[in-house]
């Protein structure tokens, strides 16, 4: 099976779809595995912007604790062997972007230059009135998520404004520009073009559960390209070629596997 992935993407012309089982090596709790983030908070509550808003003012110590779990794990998240195979395969001409539904910022940080994230990123902020956007890197989400976390263990929150960062433009509140339930993926209309011209859509890490992005897959197929997955257990990504297991593992055995003077 190896052998097959392997070469399928010889010759180039692939394009990577990750999800939150690209970034678990790297400890960084998956959503709907046992004991994913889904299990422990309430996704009507934490998955959206205005349940997270109201829980702030209604609940700070549950709102407290939610930033607490995601400081612990975005502080000490550090890319895979996985995000570096595909980093890898980018420089080696092989891989021509990666499509990702993650928001930790680690394909970057491991070298990947094309990146799509349609889920939005934790390492940049949007105002809650002017939409402006500004990268902040991953040391000051953690800052960002330090000071909201005093403010809401003081027990009273007054507003949001009280906890959240302020925008240059307009003094406003910012939010980090994930995006939660119910909201429009970013760069949705850029990942299809990319996965339609794919000759390879190389899924990895997902359970194909959250549309608009679990088509993808489908969207690359339909236009002709071989599914190679990269997963563990049951899925619904529609595969051609799937292979069972970690992501940090698997991957940089591809990476090996593929020859490069196809
Ligand atoms: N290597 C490869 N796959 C793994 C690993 C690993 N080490 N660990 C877990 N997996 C698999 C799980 O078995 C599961 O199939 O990764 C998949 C993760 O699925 P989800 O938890 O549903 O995450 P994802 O598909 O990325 O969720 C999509 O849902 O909550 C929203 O916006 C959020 O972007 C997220 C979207």
């Amino acid at each position: 099976m190896l052998d097959d992935a392997a070469r399928a993407l010889a010759g180039g012309g692939a394009v990577a779809f990750t999800g939150a089982g690209m970034s678990a090596e790297a400890g960084i709790p998956t959503f709907r595995d046992p004991g994913g983030v889904w299990e422990r908070f309430d996704p009507d509550v934490y998955g959206t912007w205005e349940g997270l808003a109201r829980a702030s003012l209604e609940r700070p110590d549950g709102v407290a604790a939610f930033l607490a779990e995601l400081r612990r794990v975005f502080a000490r998240a550090r890319p895979t062997p996985g995000h570096h195979a595909l980093a890898r395969l980018e420089d080696d001409g092989l891989l021509d972007a990666v499509v990702t539904q993650n928001v930790d910022g680690l394909h970057q940080e491991a070298g990947s230059r094309r990146v799509v994230e349609i889920h939005g990123s934790f390492s940049r902020l949007v105002g809650l009135v002017c939409s402006h956007r500004e990268e902040i890197g991953r040391q000051r989400f953690v800052e960002a998520l330090d000071r909201a976390m005093t403010g809401l263990r003081s027990g009273f929150v007054s507003s949001l404004g009280a906890i959240l960062p302020r925008c240059s433009i307009d003094g406003a509140p910012m939010r980090p520009d994930f995006v939660a339930f119910g909201e429009p993926p970013q760069a949705f209309e850029e990942a299809d073009d990319l996965v339609r011209a794919a000759r390879v859509l190389l899924v990895v890490g997902t359970s194909g559960e959250v549309f608009p992005a679990a088509e993808l897959p489908e969207r690359a197929r339909a236009a002709g390209a071989v599914v190679v997955e990269v997963g563990r257990g049951e899925t619904r990504v529609p595969a051609d070629v799937r292979l069972d297991g970690d992501a940090g593992v698997i991957l940089p055995a591809l990476a090996d596997a593929v020859p490069r003077d196809a």
